[in-house]
């Protein structure tokens, strides 16, 4: 038998600091999303989330909650738990930089690259952002009125750190990473990759300081006790340990996943796309492993006022939202709406409009007159679906419909998730102009041909069905109920417009209540 492909998609890890908020459910949406989509298409599927677990900053949140680290974070971890439950996103493994296995290996790795001389010991005098985890070069500096050195993105305050660090040797890579991203496509969008190349590599890469001593919380590396690792190389390792990577011990899931792999698609933030596209890939290659195939760069999700930070008081609770709308509908509204390419800004009245223009308009009302003029007309009539009565323009919509089913295919393949829906909500749309331009509640005494219009819209019902599901999968249980579908949605059942001659419909029931203003 055909071994299937496999996908591995992975989100950031979150860093427990602070609670989940709306950014870090958008660049879930999309792995999830990409998982589900994908295991449709026949794929075995593997989908890491998770938390990144040490550095000062989670150091500091403990000591100000009064607690010891460990605690904190495995209280922080149960949260993340519980909110990805609450919301659906259903993951393979829960990555936490803290499991045993994950730190013994980094150990293992840092002392790999120790022995082949790509990390050296040094002196380090720079600026520091510690909610940022991330040093800033002189060139990139801010300042705000005070005088304040600031992060050029975060804004965030930057900490002066002078102390002996080991270095990785970056320099060494240049050369081959510069060809790397060229060649290999692996970040999502050229704007990035010529960003990346512009800021990073054309005026020469830097070596990267990858210990702290003056840090009290993180992985401390065998050959000095005085030094932890840095956070983003122990963090980005999670994505091979936590899936069993181990040198010569590895396990077989990560050898079907990464190591022989198909697919690896990492969902990134834009702020930390450098990290994943630059210094991921040459600790890699460093150590004599492959590569991930994507890395897809996200834009933030800001609100009217910003980008949401607690000190704006703008930061969404994604929490509250779930008072008013279910996750499945949170989420497609996140994945239609927002284009990964740009920030998008997140009201509630957006999420509404969303809701009653998409869902319960567009598809919620196509299949709630389609399922009632059922009901009404063919209790207990067989009239069988007739191919022959077809009129052209019947045939010019189902051509049509096959033409949008490409398109979403192609926009879902090459990751643009949301040009992708708003296709989808078109075929509701030609739908429902279809129905109002056929009258059907005019053709009670003409069965055969209420009979093909009724089933032409049960088939396309399932279309929109089948991708729907990828998103919405227990409404679409509800859904499938009332068709009387008992097996999975399947693409190759698209445009067999018999599979409705012999089905019970079920009562009429509404899918999505409208919101009122
Ligand atoms: N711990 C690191 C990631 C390590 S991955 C090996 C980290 N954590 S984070 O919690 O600060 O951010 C995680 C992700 O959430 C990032 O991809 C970031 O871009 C995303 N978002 C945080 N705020 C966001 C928005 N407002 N909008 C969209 N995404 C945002 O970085």
């Amino acid at each position: 038998m055909k071994k299937s492909k496999t996908f591995y998609v992975t989100t950031p890890i979150f860093y427990p600091s602070g609670n989940l908020h709306i950014g870090h459910l958008y660049s879930a949406s999309i792995a999830w999303f990409l998982k589900n989509y994908k295991s449709r298409k026949g794929y075995q599927v593997l989908f890491l989330t998770g938390s990144d677990e040490h550095g000062q900053k989670i150091y500091e949140q403990a000591k100000k909650n009064n607690q010891e680290p460990q605690e904190y974070v495995d209280l922080q971890a149960k949260k993340f738990i519980n909110f990805w439950k609450l919301y659906g996103i259903d993951f393979d493994v829960f990555s936490r930089t803290t499991n045993l296995k994950h730190k013994k290996v980094v150990k293992k790795i840092f002392s790999y690259f120790l022995e082949r001389k790509l990390v050296y010991l040094d002196k380090y005098k720079g600026w520091y952002s510690i909610s940022d985890e991330e040093f800033v070069s002189p060139s990139q500096i801010l300042k705000d009125e005070k005088g304040v050195f600031l992060h050029p993105v975060s804004k965030n305050p930057l900490t002066l750190v002078e102390e002996e660090s080991y270095f990785f040797d970056m320099k060494k890579f240049e050369k081959w990473i510069f060809e790397f991203l060229e060649k290999e496509k692996v970040v999502s969008s050229n704007k990035t990759r010529n960003e990346l190349v512009n800021n990073f590599l054309k005026d020469g890469l830097e070596n990267l300081s990858v210990t702290r001593n003056s840090v009290k919380w993180g992985i401390k590396i065998k050959e000095n006790s005085c030094h932890l690792i840095y956070v983003w190389l122990d963090a980005l390792f999670n994505y091979v340990t936590n899936i069993g990577f181990d040198f010569e011990n590895s396990q077989i899931k990560y050898l079907n996943f990464w190591e022989k792999g198909d697919e690896i698609v990492h969902v990134v933030g834009k702020e930390i796309t450098r990290f994943h596209c630059i210094y991921w890939p040459i600790f890699l290659k460093a150590l004599g492993i492959r590569r991930p195939t994507k890395i897809l760069s996200h834009g933030w999700i800001v609100t009217p006022e910003g980008k949401m930070s607690k000190s704006k008081g703008n930061v969404i609770d994604p929490l509250k939202l779930l008072e008013h709308f279910e996750n499945e509908e949170i989420k497609c509204f996140l994945l239609t709406e927002f284009s990964l390419k740009n920030d998008n800004s997140f009201s509630l009245e957006k999420m509404k409009e969303f809701y009653n223009v998409n869902l319960a308009n567009n598809f919620g009302n196509l299949f709630s007159r389609t399922i009632s003029l059922v009901n009404q007309s063919f209790v207990n009539k067989s009239v069988f679906f007739d191919e022959k009565l077809l009129t052209d323009k019947e045939n010019q919509l189902i051509e049509k419909i096959k033409n949008r089913v490409k398109l979403i295919d192609n926009y879902f393949d090459n990751f643009q998730i949301d040009k992708g829906f708003q296709e989808l909500f078109f075929i509701g749309h030609d739908l429902n102009c279809y129905v109002d331009e056929s009258k059907p509640w005019n053709l009670k005494s003409d069965l055969k041909q209420l009979k093909k219009i009724l089933n032409l819209l049960l088939n396309f019902i399932y279309v929109m069905g089948f991708y729907l599901e990828i998103v919405m999968p227990n409404k679409m249980i509800q859904l499938k109920k009332i068709l009387g579908i008992k097996e999975n949605f399947q693409q190759a059942k698209f445009f067999d417009f018999s599979k409705f001659d012999n089905l019970i419909i079920g009562k009429n029931e509404i899918l999505f209540v409208r919101k009122k203003n």
